[in-house]
């Protein structure tokens, strides 16, 4: 199999929220090729993070594309704020809508590229209908709700499940994973496009151990 150039999204759940600015520069000159942004409402997940005037002054600052990542119950009530502030990609969680596909759509329209999400505990079947309407597909690898947690390697299964059905189908749509990705656990995702990683960059050489997940 050839090998498959990964883009590498440094979560910056794992950054000092005191000095946002200069951790995202940091990690932009050391290689990462988009900023994960973790949206966390404390219903949807137990941790409250960040919202859209801070994704908005972040996109001032940023040279790299904004992936933000929404873990909040009823995103449709925003989805059109986080476009404005600035949102690149616009991850949702198939579990936290009752209408996944309008939510969806309604992100296309708004200009940003729509991408899908799902937990764990959640089957794979219950994100294969939106396959087609997405361009990036989120395999959580941890519960979702706070870094540094250990990646779930019974997951990597569904990452490839995805890459099969993708090539079949021939889409356009990119498979990213998050939770616990490290120079260790990063052999499980040979198949997948984009990694997230929080703790693993931050708390190291942010150019050696984004070099290493690329070369992985
Ligand atoms: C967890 C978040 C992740 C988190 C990953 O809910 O979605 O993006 O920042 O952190 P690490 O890489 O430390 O597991
Ligand atoms: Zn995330």
């Amino acid at each position: 199999m050839a090998l498959r150039p990964k883009l590498i999204a440094p979560s910056i759940l794992s950054a000092d929220f005191a000095n946002l600015a200069r951790d995202l520069e940091a990690v932009t000159a050391a290689g990462g090729d988009w900023i994960h942004v973790d949206v966390m409402d404390g219903h949807f997940v137990d941790n409250i993070t960040i919202g859209v005037p801070v994704v908005k002054s972040l996109k001032k600052v940023s040279k790299l594309p904004l992936d933000v990542h929404l873990m909040i119950e009823k995103p449709e009530r925003y989805v059109e704020a986080f476009v404005k502030a600035g949102a690149d990609y616009l991850t949702i969680h198939v579990e936290s809508t009752n209408n996944p596909g309008a939510v969806l759509d309604q992100i296309r329209q708004l200009g940003a590229k729509p991408g899908l999400s799902l937990r764990p505990r959640t089957p794979l079947s219950d994100v294969l209908p939106f396959l087609e309407k997405i361009d990036l597909i989120l395999v959580m690898t941890v519960e979702p709700g706070f870094g540094g947690q250990s990646f779930m390697p019974d997951q990597a299964a569904k990452v490839t499940e995805l890459r099969k059905i993708i090539d079949e189908k021939k889409l356009n749509c990119l498979i990213e994973v998050d939770g616990g990705v490290n120079d260790k656990t990063v052999v499980h995702l040979k198949e997948a496009d984009v990694l997230v990683a929080g703790s693993y960059v931050f708390q190291n050489d942010h150019r050696k151990s984004i070099e290493t997940l690329k070369q992985a």
